[in-house]
């Protein structure tokens, strides 16, 4: 099955290391990432799980729940979570599925076999608190993605869904956006007191709404 941006992010169980969880019920009202990875035992998934439990304040700042997701057996996770605890230097607290079956993998597509038939690609979903799909990126297995990147979408994600803003090239937190074009000129004057710059009609910047 494809994945398109605006879907209903499919539902599932499936057995994590931190129990049997139904993937709506987990999100509840917080965003969600979910995440897979090749293989157990791997280095680049390694330093990418360390990575994601290193982060947990900056997920838990955005109302982001993480859940990740890997081909293997429980008990090939809960001995790999040891190990990177102890080279990352980091509590892995969240949960990882242990999608033997590939129930999960299918559902969102992450095996894609002209790259590998048995293991997943590095894909990643964002999910609103409408459980909708806002953003996937895929990586092949040799490229360990970049969490500043995913942390940054999520804030250009949560910008336009409780302000009407869309974020420029290369934005980062802090920095002006743009009034997204459904908004007229004289609406966004009223709605965004900071000011209103007026490069073109479409191209209008407002300082980045609280
Ligand atoms: C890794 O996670 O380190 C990895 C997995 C498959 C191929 C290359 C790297």
């Amino acid at each position: 099955m494809s994945i398109h941006l605006g879907d209903t992010a499919p539902n599932f169980t499936a057995n994590t290391t931190e129990g049997t969880i139904d993937f709506h019920a987990y999100l509840g009202e917080s965003w969600g990432v979910l995440f897979s990875h090749p293989a157990d035992f791997t280095p680049v998934c390694t330093t990418e799980l360390g990575r994601t439990a290193l982060l947990k304040e900056e997920f838990a700042k955005r109302n982001v729940k993480v859940l990740a997701v890997s081909v293997d057996p429980l008990d090939k996770h809960i001995q790999w979570v040891k190990d990177i605890n102890e080279t990352q230097h980091c509590t892995v607290d969240f949960p990882i599925i242990a999608d033997e079956d590939r129930k999960v993998a299918t559902l969102y597509d992450m095996i894609h076999p002209n790259a590998s038939a048995t293991f997943t690609v590095r894909s990643l979903f964002i999910i609103g608190t409408d459980k909708k799909i806002k953003l996937f990126i895929t990586y092949p297995a040799s490229t360990g993605r970049n969490f500043v990147e995913v942390l940054r979408v999520i804030d250009s994600l949560q910008l336009t869904a409780n302000h009407s803003v869309a974020t420029p090239a290369d934005w980062k937190e802090g920095e002006n956006v743009i009034v997204v074009p459904a908004i007229s000129t004289e609406d966004a004057i009223l709605k965004f007191p900071k000011g209103v710059d007026v490069i073109k009609p479409y191209l209008r910047y407002t300082p980045q709404p609280e």
